[in-house]
């Protein structure tokens, strides 16, 4: 991928821009990678890409956010896996409010197998929305992924009874949005052809039908081409993000806590699959927040279990070319 943007000569801002390209590999809300990586000499700074906000669906920002923290942390992923450690400014300048952090290299350090697998794990993570096998995930898998999460942001895995309840919000979320004839417009785009080259959810990543679970999945609006196959959702876990506020700060950091918990999980051979829409929807949202007995904000649910093990998940989701998402600033 670093191929695509000009490589600058100095090394350290070489290593800087290799790892703003392979922060792409992200995951973001229907894949709309709304970033932007800016190159200096001794530092990378994030920026909110909002041409590429969901204005509808998520108006005020909460899932870009999200978005824009699991590249972040891609960022110091890849950073660590070439020798630097990072230090990071969240929100560092209030009159640039899109300016959402500056990375300063913080090393040499040297490159740990943690340091690695975890670069590893980012190149080959993906969504898969099949429905997962009646393997439980042990506990012990579930306390390292809930642990890799450190900071602001939290996760609880959800009793039984709690996943009951968060069927419920999701299955009115969805009815909600389908009923708002912008927000299927804005899903349609997203996962039509009018969507930017390289962005969007192309078919072979979506149900070919609905799969048959408890927590309904995002109804995309059409069917894909990805074959469902046997499988439900009785033996997955559902997981909470969530944080003691609901500002933008705390979303950034929640979507850092994600890739941590995301890419510790693939480490488990654990497939992960974020749900938004009971976030979307604020009637929803507040009712997870009664999920959570009010302990928090959430912020986004995920679901573990392990992928059907004989046939293969969907192929990855294509990117933006990288001189779209990274420049470099370098004079
Ligand atoms: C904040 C956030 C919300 C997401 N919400 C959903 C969702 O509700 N349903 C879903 O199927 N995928 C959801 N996703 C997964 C994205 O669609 C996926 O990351 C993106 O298409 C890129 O594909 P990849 O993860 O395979 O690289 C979400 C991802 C993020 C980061």
């Amino acid at each position: 991928m670093v191929e695509q943007i000009e490589v600058p000569e100095r090394p350290l801002a070489a290593t800087l821009a290799r790892a703003a390209v392979a922060a792409g590999y992200a995951p973001s809300v229907h894949n709309t990678q709304p970033w932007h990586w800016r190159v200096e000499s001794e530092r990378l700074e994030l920026f909110a890409d909002r041409t590429r906000q969901l204005s509808v669906t998520d108006p005020d920002g909460r899932l870009l956010l999200l978005s824009c923290g699991t590249a972040l942390h891609h960022a110091t992923v890849a950073l660590a896996a070439q020798g630097w450690a990072s230090k990071v400014t969240r929100l560092p300048d209030p009159e640039q409010p899109d300016l959402l952090a500056r990375l300063i290299p913080d090393g040499p350090i040297p490159v740990t197998s943690r340091a690695r697998r975890l670069f590893q794990a980012a190149e080959v993570r993906h969504t898969d929305r099949r429905p997962v096998t009646d393997e439980p995930v042990p506990v012990s898998t579930l306390a390292a992924i809930t642990t890799a999460v450190a900071g602001a942001a939290r996760l609880q895995v959800l009793t039984r009874d709690q996943v009951l309840g968060l069927a419920a919000a999701a299955s009115r979320a969805a009815t909600v949005e389908s009923d708002d004839p912008r927000v299927r417009d804005e899903l349609a785009y997203w996962t039509g052809r009018g969507a930017p080259a390289g962005a969007g959810l192309p078919a072979h990543v979506v149900p070919g039908e609905p799969p048959r679970t408890t927590v309904p999945e995002r109804d995309f609006g059409r069917p894909g081409t990805l074959p469902v196959g046997p499988g439900h959702d009785a033996a997955a876990s559902y997981l909470l993000l969530f944080g003691d506020d609901d500002e933008q700060s705390s979303w950034l950091r929640a979507g850092e806590a994600l890739s941590a918990a995301w890419l510790t999980a693939v480490g488990l051979g654990v497939s992960v699959l974020p749900l938004s829409e009971a976030i979307e929807v604020e009637s929803t949202r507040q009712a997870l927040r009664q999920v959570l007995s009010g302990l928090g904000h959430p912020y986004l649910v995920l679901r573990v279990g392990f992928a059907d093990p004989d046939h293969a998940g969907p192929a990855h989701t294509p990117r933006l070319r990288s001189d779209q998402v990274v420049e470099t600033a370098i004079g």
